[in-house]
């Protein structure tokens, strides 16, 4: 059997990879619990790809309720090394309108009361017993960014290239002084999931990208009125065209 050669977390409006042919689902355990849902393995164009659905396939986990660990190493206990997340977000800069896509390179913190690392104690495995204080200089893996970026211009996505993504609590969206703040800071993106993610693939030694799918104006940044839940699912579906190609073209490599 092929090894897997790219493992997608999908987020708000991806909860299935449309076009994974073949599938197998898995269900595992894992040292720190169970993850979100099941694990479709399967082939993508020809490409052995793992999709987990980052709130569960129904989206009934809240980002501050996500088993991020659980998630991250289950698809490791499955052979995967490199991760692509996908984060819906809401964009705040000039770049960052409704429908764009993006592969920031840094991001910022804002979570809170998270479980944010696999050094808790907590673990059956004397592995995570040791203390770790990874390097997070460059949150997201830098070679597999450029592989995002090549391989959107081989299928000729535009991918917006860098940016700050600002991660914030959730569930409820910002407010205008919120985002105002994160604009201050140096974001571009703001999202509800981007951490403690990143930071867990780092970690566990996994290679780790965001491809940021932009679904609205950050509060305050658009001429919305109110950000609706339709106009997110809306905008990412849209967004979202062409990218079984791209995510087959990332894990061709
Ligand atoms: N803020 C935080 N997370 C989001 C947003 C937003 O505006 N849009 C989609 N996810």
């Amino acid at each position: 059997m092929l090894p897997i050669a790219l493992a997608v977390i999908g987020g708000t409006g991806v909860y299935s990879l449309a076009d994974l042919h073949d599938v197998e689902s898995h269900h595992p355990d894992t040292r720190f619990g169970k993850p979100s849902g099941p694990i479709r393995v399967g082939r993508l164009l020809g490409q052995r790809v793992a999709f987990l659905a980052r709130h569960g396939e129904g989206h009934s986990v809240p980002p501050h309720r996500i088993n991020y660990r659980a998630n991250l190493a289950a698809l490791q206990q499955l052979g995967v090394s490199q991760v692509l997340a996908l984060n819906t977000v809401g964009g705040i800069t000039d770049h960052y309108g409704p429908r764009v896509l993006g592969c920031p390179d840094q991001l910022i913190d804002y979570t809170w009361g998270r479980v944010s690392t696999i050094c808790e104690g907590d673990s059956q495995d004397s592995a995570d017993h040791q203390v770790l204080h990874v390097d997070f200089g460059d949150p997201y893996t830098p070679l597999l960014r450029q592989r995002v970026l090549a391989a959107a211009r081989v299928t000729g996505k535009a991918i917006v290239d860098g940016g700050c993504y600002g991660a914030t609590q959730g569930p409820r969206l910002e407010t205008r002084a919120e985002i105002a703040r994160l604009k201050r800071d140096g974001c571009d993106l703001v999202g509800m999931t981007g951490m403690p993610e990143a930071g867990l693939a780092r970690e566990l030694g996994l290679q780790y990208a965001c491809l940021a799918i932009v679904a609205n104006w950050a509060a305050g940044c658009g001429d919305d009125e109110e950000i609706t839940m339709a106009e997110v699912l809306a905008n990412v579906q849209a967004a979202s065209a062409g990218l079984a190609e791209l995510i087959a073209e990332i894990a061709r490599g």
